[in-house]
């Protein structure tokens, strides 16, 4: 493990300091993404982008190279990294291609770490090996068309049969749903308990009873392959819950609270990615008889943009390391995901602006960041859902 952010004890004072540098190894995963981003995502990533095709060779290179499990235990196949290498390589993987990040954020930060954290022996073998290598990909059911931020009203049920349950249902808007072979599924088992009677499964994607809506066409993140997903009659294992009767609930709130670090990471990319090409637009953008990076209105803008990158950065990094150190992460979370999406959108939003008419055209990159800037306010938690459980934590102090 490696805490860049650890506090140690200086020793010629008695005062404690805090380090800002990355480890030799933390930069060296951060330049391997950046470099795997800036060679290869970059060849046709609005090629992908416009036809919504889903980028399978992306996917596999980047399970070869260790990038969808990295900081699960090598015993499974993981790269056994801590949070603040992840957080490095989502933003350079996600300064390129958001849709290759989601799929990664999804795999390592809900899946896998789901999995490595509550699931037994027998479930970590069966499951987690292969979604650490990128030979499987994996996916998280909780969303529903009645129970998206308001997630503990489960209309998904799983009956309990004896020696398995049977699940029926719909979820939606799931990341990875049709090119994924593991999914974690939420559902309702004992409705008079509430969300204590929900719990938490691991469903193979090939059960029969399991069908899939059509490709959801989004807005922004288009690549990545969005459906509902249907449940019709599909038995599933006892062995196959997550943790004890009724767990599922607390389970999903556990995991989202290191997913939102995965995503706000991805907002970050967004945004640092919008702030690279905007700075490097207006070097060389001549307007008024010199580079418009020497007009005040644009440089005062790329100052604003470089602050909140700055910001989002450094409460993702906290959050990270609060994760890797196990000290409570929940608010952490939370701020980095609200902030950093929230800056995303500003900061994308900007770097249109100072691209002008070529801003709003596909072939400067910037209108696309700038789509996929709006759905990290929305999906692991909108932005509001963080506002909910900051303010609740501030409460109860
Ligand atoms: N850890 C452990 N338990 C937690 C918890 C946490 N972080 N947060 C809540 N809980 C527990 C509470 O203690 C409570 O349990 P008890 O009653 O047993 O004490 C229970 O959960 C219910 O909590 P609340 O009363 O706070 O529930 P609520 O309905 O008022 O609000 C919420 C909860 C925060 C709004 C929650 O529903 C939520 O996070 N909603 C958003 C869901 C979400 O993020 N969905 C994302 C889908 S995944 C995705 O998007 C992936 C992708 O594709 C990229």
């Amino acid at each position: 493990m490696h805490n860049k952010y650890k506090t140690q004890k200086a020793t010629n004072t008695k005062q404690y300091i805090m380090n800002f540098e990355y480890t030799e190894e933390q930069e060296m995963i951060r330049q391997a993404a950046r470099d795997y981003a800036q060679r290869e995502l970059i060849k046709d990533v609005s090629e992908r982008d416009e036809k919504a095709i889903f980028p399978t060779e992306h996917v596999k290179a980047l399970g070869e190279l260790g990038f969808l499990g990295m900081m699960a235990d090598p015993e499974y196949g993981g790269g056994g990294m801590d949070t603040v290498s992840y957080v490095l390589a989502m933003e350079e993987i996600s300064k390129i291609d958001a849709s290759v990040s989601v799929i990664m954020s999804v795999n390592n930060s809900l899946v896998n770490w789901g999995i490595e954290m509550y699931g037994n022996d027998f479930q970590k073998d069966k499951f987690l090996r292969p979604l650490t290598d990128g030979r499987k990909i994996g996916a998280f059911l909780l969303s529903e068309p009645e129970a998206g931020s308001d997630a503990t009203h489960q209309h998904t049920t799983a009956e309990d049969k004896g020696d398995y349950y049977l699940l029926n249902g719909t979820k939606n808007w799931i990341t990875s749903a049709n090119s994924a072979s593991t999914y974690i599924v939420i559902a309702q088992t004992h409705p008079e308990l509430k969300h204590r009677g929900i719990n938490a499964f691991i469903v193979d994607k090939d059960t029969p009873g399991i069908s899939l809506g059509p490709h959801e066409d989004k807005m922004g993140m288009r690549s990545s392959d969005t459906h509902s997903v249907m449940f019709t009659d599909v038995k599933v294992s006892k062995e196959n819950r997550i943790g004890e009767d009724g767990f599922g609930f607390k389970f999903a709130m556990k995991v989202l609270e290191g997913g939102r670090i995965g995503i706000a990471s991805q907002a970050l990319g967004i945004a640092s990615g919008a702030l690279e090409l905007a700075t490097k637009y207006a070097k060389e953008r001549k307007a008024f008889g010199t580079e418009i990076i020497n007009h005040q209105a644009i440089a005062f803008k790329l100052s604003d943009m470089a602050v909140k990158v700055e910001n989002a950065r450094n409460l993702c990094l906290k959050a990270a390391w609060l994760k890797d150190q196990h000290k409570p992460m929940a608010v952490a979370s939370a701020m980095a995901k609200q902030y950093a999406a929230d800056i995303a959108m500003e900061v994308t939003t900007e770097a249109v602006q100072i691209h002008g008419g070529y801003g709003y055209v596909r072939e400067y990159h910037v209108e696309r960041l700038m789509r996929e800037a709006k759905l990290t306010q929305i999906y692991e938690g909108t932005s509001e859902v963080q506002k909910i459980v900051i303010s609740r934590a501030l409460a109860k102090d």
